[in-house]
């Protein structure tokens, strides 16, 4: 028998007992006489000691860190004052009897106590050692977690997994496709998934009722604290449903996956229309962990004489107790709201009785300051951080600046699951003049809507209006997922392509398989998908998804490991009719 216990088991009532353990030397304390070692599993660490008067100290003298041995001894408890509280195994030891060197471990190329401050790619490129980390080994097993709640809670509520292919056309869903040529079709090229979106649908067509799956979906985006070329996401669809039905199901996989970690439910998730969020929090995906809402400051200035304030939007936010913020610091931020698209930035630091400090207080009557103080709830001490302009700038740009002073680390304030609804169709209009769908192309205007897709005016601004029966969950901050009820018509789902700019024809030769699919007896239908990355990220307390994930990639999309992406015999290339023209730099 290799072992008879882990090694991080062991407790008091071990004590007495013969075990054979095996695991790494985390640590080693060599005292001459006596030498201790810190020995490591997955379940843990527990200090065994080998005494002087075993003849195996000497394999012990050389043994060194991460070395792999095998030991059997007798656990006994540690004596007075040297029981260690920290360790879970702490009021025990094992006396060694036998010790055994399974593997020698090179010098480590970083010291896995430190690894948080060593630089990203040497990390990467030993992640197996980077993985013994206590904080990765608990990160992966965290996801495994989730994972197995997703699973039952998708199947206790009757939804079927299938799989969908890796091989395909393309699936827009706003980034750009990884691509693998086809040796069989020389010049020919597949796509990797996006996501299974259409291939969900069809299933759907199909008849399956339910459908989930955990998929992996590849992106070619850059990549950012929550993003990843690859990442995992809960995939989900059902027939004959709406989006509260869809939503429900998401609550329960949600909540059975948070309890699965914590323990806890959460508590209750709230619900905002993507109105009231831009409104409120200038962003589709509000952090209400904390305050500093933006506020209207329409009324107040309604007849202001001051020129920058008559703007179509004038709005502020409060920064508690943030008056005393220097000069430099007031500079930066009117550099920052520029930057991020304000014409400027009002400051206004509150003083004693509610006067107003700031270089436009002048060109601002009594009873303005007066509104403004009482608009925002202002104290004493506070720093008010106003801007004027179009409403969606002004909202954008005090959005970013409240996550900028305002928001909390990411695991402070515990986890607050927010529904945005009733999203636009299209969150803008493009360069050439399109609209740009809010979500994808697939998801179903408001009834009330379809109108309008007809008849606007062309200059595409009253598109802007048009609703869709779509829905994001949103936790801490963090775009968690987003869905929709879908298209299910062919003729809607032509008119959305022709106002994307999709021709008939462009339509037919990527789509075509989809409208085809309709014309055979379409049920209604929605869905959502949710990152499994990101929830486990923020369960995990993690400020990076690359934490969560075993071999992710660096922020310039490599990985230093395997050498990804790497180079391809020319001899392949010429089997696949592709020629490369810019040849790699080393
Ligand atoms: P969407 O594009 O919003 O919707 O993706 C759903 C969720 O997937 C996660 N996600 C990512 N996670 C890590 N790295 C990335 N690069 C990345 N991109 C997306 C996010 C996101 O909210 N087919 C639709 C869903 C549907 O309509 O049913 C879709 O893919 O958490």
């Amino acid at each position: 028998m290799m072992r008879t216990h882990r090694a991080g088991d062991l407790r008091p009532a071990d004590v007495g007992g013969e075990v054979a353990l095996c695991g790494w030397v985390a640590a080693r304390r060599d005292h001459g006489g006596v030498v201790f070692l810190d020995l490591r599993d997955a379940a843990g660490i527990v200090q065994v000691v080998v005494d002087p008067s075993r003849p195996d100290l000497e394999v012990a003298h050389r043994v060194r860190d991460e070395y792999v041995l095998r030991i059997e001894g007798r656990v006994r408890r540690r004596p007075e004052g040297t029981v260690n509280p920290d360790l879970a195994t702490g009021e025990v030891e094992v006396a060694v009897e036998r010790l055994e060197v399974v593997a020698e471990a090179a010098p480590l190329p970083f010291p896995l106590d430190v690894a948080d401050d060593v630089e990203e790619a040497l990390r990467l490129r030993h992640r197996y050692l980077d993985l013994r980390r206590e904080r990765l080994q608990r990160n992966l097993r965290l996801r495994a977690t989730v994972n197995s709640a997703i699973r039952r809670a998708m199947e206790d509520q009757g939804f079927v997994e299938v799989e969908t292919p890796m091989l395909i056309a393309s699936t827009p869903e706003g980034a750009r496709d990884f691509v693998v040529p086809s040796r069989l079709h020389p010049g020919r090229f597949y796509a990797l998934p996006q996501s299974p979106q259409l291939f969900k649908q069809l299933l759907m067509v199909a008849g399956l009722d339910r459908y989930y799956q955990i998929a992996r979906c590849l992106r070619d985006e850059d990549l950012r604290a929550d993003r990843q070329f690859e990442f995992m996401q809960l995939d989900a669809e059902m027939s004959f449903a709406e989006p509260e039905d869809v939503m429900a199901a998401i609550d329960r996989v949600v909540i059975a996956a948070v309890e699965a970690v914590t323990g806890e439910s959460p508590r209750p998730f709230g619900r905002i229309t993507w109105h009231e969020a831009m409104e409120r929090y200038g962003t589709d995906k509000p952090d209400v962990r904390f305050g500093m809402e933006l506020v209207d400051l329409g009324e107040v200035f309604a007849h202001t004489g001051f020129r920058a304030f008559q703007a179509p939007a004038v709005k502020g936010i409060r920064c508690p107790g943030a008056g005393d913020a220097s000069r430099s610091r007031l500079d930066q931020l009117t550099e920052r709201a520029k930057e991020l698209g304000a014409a400027g930035l009002v400051w206004m630091r509150v003083e004693d009785g509610g006067a107003l400090a700031s270089p436009v207080a002048k060109f601002l009557s009594e009873a303005e300051q007066l509104g403004v103080v009482d608009a925002m709830g202002a104290r004493t001490g506070d720093l008010l951080l106003l801007v004027a302009g179009e409403r969606a700038v002004a909202n954008h740009v005090l959005g970013v600046l409240r996550l900028e002073l305002g928001r909390p680390p990411v695991n402070e304030g515990g986890l607050h699951f927010l529904w945005v609804v009733d999203f636009p169709l299209f969150e803008g209009l493009g360069e050439d003049g399109r609209p740009v769908p809010a979500h994808h192309p697939f998801t179903m205007p408001h009834p009330d809507d379809l109108h309008r897709l007809d008849r606007h005016d062309g200059t595409g601004a009253d598109l802007l209006e048009v609703r869709a029966r779509a829905y994001d969950l949103v936790l801490n901050g963090w775009e968690l997922g987003s869905g929709s009820v879908r298209i299910h018509e062919p003729e809607v789902q032509e008119r959305v392509f022709s106002l994307l700019g999709i021709s008939a024809e462009a339509a037919r030769a990527r789509f075509g398989f989809l409208l085809e699919a309709f014309r055979y007896g379409a049920p209604p239908h929605a869905g959502f998908a949710f990152g499994i990355d990101r929830l486990v990220a923020l369960l995990a307390g993690e400020e990076n998804i690359r934490e969560v994930i075993a071999f992710p990639k660096t922020q310039s999309g490599v990985d230093p490991m395997t050498g990804a992406p790497g180079e391809v015999d020319p001899a392949a290339l010429r089997e696949l009719g592709v020629t490369v023209l810019s040849p790699p730099r080393p």
